[in-house]
């Protein structure tokens, strides 16, 4: 398969580029899908989003989307999902729970590579179930970048739906395979899909799994994603949001003593990360200003029952990964 980017696909850089990518697109997907059933693993991360948005315009009801809750994803990120997509935009979307699923197969698993190894397969497995209970599937969708073909190598073990077991036999359709991240946000706003979701931070595919350090609970899940929602709203307030590259929570499998309405507590702690980069091969870090840190240190020691300490991560990259894990 060739996997260079055409000479005639020229830079997207206006909003008028994009609608002809759009354009161009929609026909060269109406040709090579025709009356066919395509399916897709919906994230609702950008590249995944803005690969149904094409889709969806091109084939209609013909997409067939695929939301698997991991129980790994931050607040109401599934909700949000469900509402653009189905509610919004009229897809034909699956949802499955499999939080239970996820959560048994990770339970004790401490080691970090093995943790992603367990996410990157049971994905998989859910995945492959669902696409077996469909007929006729001809395609399956993949909302892979440019960047994702030059760097398919990487320090930590990545997941996406390549891999699928050996009797699917599906065609490809990767619409946005050629195009850079920045030019996948223009034609994401040329489809109409919000501004909220196009600028989305990065997230991992294991998503808040890399985010609890050590062998994953419900309980501290909870609080990595409830301490998550409250930063990001936060950021969200103080204009943070739009200007950091990435900021997260996360809740390592180690409590502190404590104390609370003079009892003593025993409990986890809240590190806060906020780093700027351009690529992800190295960051820096963004200096919070310290009204908005203690804000949030706040909320997040009055809101999130089971925490009784907050700290900073100020770590660049190198020498520290972005995600912990
Ligand atoms: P690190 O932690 O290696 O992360 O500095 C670099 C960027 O990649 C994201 N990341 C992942 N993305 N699957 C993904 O899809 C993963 O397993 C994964 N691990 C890290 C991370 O959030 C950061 O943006």
């Amino acid at each position: 398969m060739n996997n260079v980017r055409p000479e005639s696909l020229k830079r997207i850089v206006s909003e008028e580029q994009a609608k002809k990518f759009v354009e161009e697109s929609v026909k060269e997907l109406k040709e090579q899908i025709g009356n066919n059933k395509v399916l897709l693993a919906l994230s609702g991360g950008v590249d995944s989003s803005v690969t149904a948005a094409l889709l969806i315009k091109a084939i209609g009801k013909n997409l067939v989307c695929v939301h698997v809750n991991h129980g790994l994803l931050r607040k109401d990120e599934s909700k949000q999902v469900i509402k653009t997509f189905q509610d919004e935009l009229g897809a034909t979307l699956i949802y499955v729970d499999a939080v239970d699923r996820f959560l048994d197969k990770l339970a004790g698993v401490a080691d970090p590579e093995t943790k992603r190894k367990i996410i990157g397969k049971e994905f998989i497995d859910v995945f492959a179930e669902v696409a077996r209970k469909q007929d006729d599937i001809k395609f399956l969708a993949q909302g892979t970048i440019y960047p994702d073909i030059l760097e398919s190598h990487g320090i930590k073990a990545h997941h996406n739906v390549g891999g699928l077991p050996e009797d699917l036999h599906f065609e490809l359709v990767e619409p946005v395979k050629f195009l850079y991240k920045d030019e996948v946000r223009l034609v994401g706003l040329a489809l109409g899909l919000k501004p909220e979701m196009v600028y989305r931070q990065p997230f991992p595919g294991p998503g808040l799994g890399v985010r609890c350090p050590g062998a994953i609970t419900k309980d501290r899940l909870e609080l990595v994603r409830e301490s998550d929602a409250i930063l990001r709203e936060e950021f969200a307030k103080c204009g943070l949001a739009s200007k950091v590259w990435q900021y997260f929570t996360i809740v390592p499998d180690y409590r502190s003593t404590g104390i609370n309405n003079n009892q003593r507590t025993y409990e986890y702690f809240v590190v806060i990360r906020a780093v700027n980069s351009v690529d992800a091969t190295s960051a820096t870090v963004e200096e919070i200003p310290y009204d908005t840190l203690f804000k949030i240190r706040d909320r997040i020691l009055n809101e999130v029952k089971g925490i009784n300490r907050v700290l900073v991560d100020i770590t660049p990259k190198p020498t520290g990964t972005i995600e912990w894990e």
